[in-house]
């Protein structure tokens, strides 16, 4: 990603305090997971049923955009059915080799979760379609007339897939999936709780007006509301007395440049490119791609899904176009 955002979504690897700061932060039960209310009942009524009759839960695919929690409810549904987690990435696998040697590794009742699964190859693809089925995987032994296919059984586990796109996933992959759940943005109330949360863990107090408005500027999602209130904590700390109210948290975000709706100055140029330079699209995705000079895939991930989500854009078949409402906020007309 060219662009550094504090409202990025991305998890930031290089940032090793964050990092642990973000496990700090992270719900370990469903008791203490804000949100997703549909998916957590579904999730916790196949959970109950699988431990009773002592069997791991069917696959679970989770999509939807980034930062609204995927992650953490693959670690909830192990922390609640008892078992280890493995954590992987689809572009961490390159080779179907590579994948046979997770599955070998498992123990019965694992979850394996497999992070961007939409990035898995062809090759890699096609032996999770036995392991996830059949709970068994075919190796070719040798080469030619003479090769031979061996059947090695897998311990029962339990794959759980997330994917920011499932359009990207083979319907044969998709289909193998007994819990398929779509990741919501989170409402504004639900992102104060968050904030209050952490806030909590993190040993700082914040007036519950002030949550309310980073709940507004946090895109409705999780992961940016929790930055954010780092981010704000550090003002508090620094320029005041460590308390953060509505005074401390204006100051702080208009210094991130963050404004009311939670956009920051990459969602504006995209705003105010289209409008200035393309009398408000319709514009192709590889041109605002070029704009900002992004890639088209951080832009659809990234930037998009908000924007789409208060309204600011639309996606007609010709390409993006912005509203009036996207108008109005950055105080033009359209012509
Ligand atoms: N921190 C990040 N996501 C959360 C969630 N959904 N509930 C509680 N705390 C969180």
């Amino acid at each position: 990603m060219a662009i550094e955002r504090i409202v990025n979504t991305q998890n930031n690897n290089d940032e090793q305090n964050e990092e642990l700061l973000d496990l700090s932060l992270r719900p370990r039960t469903f008791a203490d997971y804000i949100g997703q209310e549909r998916i957590k009942t579904n999730l916790q009524l196949a959970i109950k049923a699988a431990k009773k009759r002592s069997e791991p839960i069917d696959h679970v695919l989770l999509y939807g955009p980034p930062g609204l929690g995927k992650t953490t409810l693959a670690t909830v549904i192990a922390n609640e059915m008892g078992s280890q987690i493995r954590v992987t990435s689809g572009a961490a696998i390159d080779r179907a080799a590579d994948l046979a040697s997770l599955l070998t590794n498992l123990q019965d009742g694992d979850i394996l979760f497999i992070d961007e699964i939409h990035r898995l190859n062809r090759s890699v693809e096609e032996v999770l379609y036995s392991a996830m089925e059949d709970y068994a995987i075919d190796i070719m032994l040798g080469k030619g007339p003479t090769a031979k296919s061996l059947r090695l059984d897998l311990p029962k586990f339990t794959l759980i897939g997330a994917t920011t796109r499932t359009g990207a996933l083979a319907a044969p992959l998709r289909d193998r999936f007994g819990h398929i759940h779509r990741l919501e943005f989170y409402e504004p109330s639900e992102i104060a709780k968050v904030v209050e949360r952490s806030s909590g863990i993190l040993g700082t107090s914040i007036h519950s007006e002030a949550a309310d408005k980073l709940s507004t500027r946090s895109r409705l999602t999780p992961r940016i509301a929790n930055r954010l209130l780092k981010r704000v904590r550090d003002y508090a700390d620094v320029n005041g007395d460590g308390i953060i109210d509505t005074v401390i948290a204006d100051k702080a975000l208009k210094l991130l440049e963050i404004d009311n709706l939670g956009l920051d100055n990459t969602d504006r140029l995209l705003i105010n490119s289209i409008i200035d330079n393309h009398q408000g699209g319709p514009v192709g995705l590889n041109t605002l791609a070029a704009i900002l000079g992004d890639e088209a895939t951080t832009i659809e991930d990234f930037i998009e899904p908000y924007l789409l989500q208060i309204g600011m854009l639309e996606r007609t078949p010709r390409g993006r176009k912005v509203t009036s409402k996207a108008y109005a906020h950055v105080g033009k007309t359209p012509k």
